[in-house]
């Protein structure tokens, strides 16, 4: 069993998608964070993450102690991230892993729950339950804001707000993969939900989807 779940940055859906795999005691793949370890890896070594050939080789040689990395949240690597997701062959790279994992979770697990931008449209379009999050980018850059406040009180809101469109506008324009809400997937707007009704809803979805109601 596959539940994918899409959205842009900051929709809450990785919150979201670790506890909806708690509850059923599946695997999860956070699969931003094989583009913000790649990214990260870039920077680590200086160089630019447009550049084709670095980006390809820093996805090639990621190891799983890079997904460790602390620094992986932050927005300088969340952008490069997204720079190294626009181009094809990095997304080609860490294709199979993502399909590997949903296929065969880690653990003995019956199921795996995954997160990313393409995961119903690309990676596993096959999947049965898809959910595509969004949320206002406003709604989204003062949930971002919040939490950034927390960690650093000099966090200023409207930068926190570039940011996000310019990401959103990378992710949803670029030629590959873009950031797409599948056909068949279950559309969920967030701006005047919190997480509990997001989870609560969604795990409504799944039980009837199992038949369970
Ligand atoms: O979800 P996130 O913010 O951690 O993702 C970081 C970047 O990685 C995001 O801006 C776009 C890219 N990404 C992607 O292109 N495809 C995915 N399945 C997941 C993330």
């Amino acid at each position: 069993m596959i539940i994918a779940i899409d959205g842009p940055a900051a929709s809450g859906k990785g919150t979201l998608a670790r506890r909806v795999a708690a509850a059923m005691d599946y695997a999860y793949l956070d699969t931003g964070l094989l583009y913000r370890a790649t990214g990260a890896k870039v920077l680590a070594l200086g160089g630019n993450p447009e550049d084709v050939d670095t980006a390809v080789n820093a996805a090639e040689q990621l190891q799983p102690a890079d997904l460790e990395n602390e620094n992986l949240r932050s927005e300088d690597v969340g952008n490069a991230a997204s720079r190294v997701a626009a181009i094809a062959q990095v997304r080609a790279v860490l294709l199979d892993f993502q399909r590997q994992l949903a296929k065969s979770p880690p653990g003995g697990k019956h199921g795996a729950v995954l997160d990313g931008r393409d995961i119903g449209t690309v990676v596993c379009p096959e999947a049965p339950i898809k959910f595509y999050l969004t949320a206002s980018v406003k709604e989204r850059a003062n949930r971002r804001f919040k939490q950034l406040q927390e960690k650093n009180p000099a966090a200023i809101y409207e930068r926190v707000l570039n940011e996000l469109e310019e990401r959103d506008a990378r992710d949803s324009a670029r030629d590959v993969a873009p950031l797409k809400m599948a056909d068949n997937a279950i559309h969920i707007d967030t701006d005047r939900l919190n997480a509990d009704a997001v989870f609560n809803a969604v795990m409504a979805h799944i039980r009837t989807h199992m038949g369970e109601d």
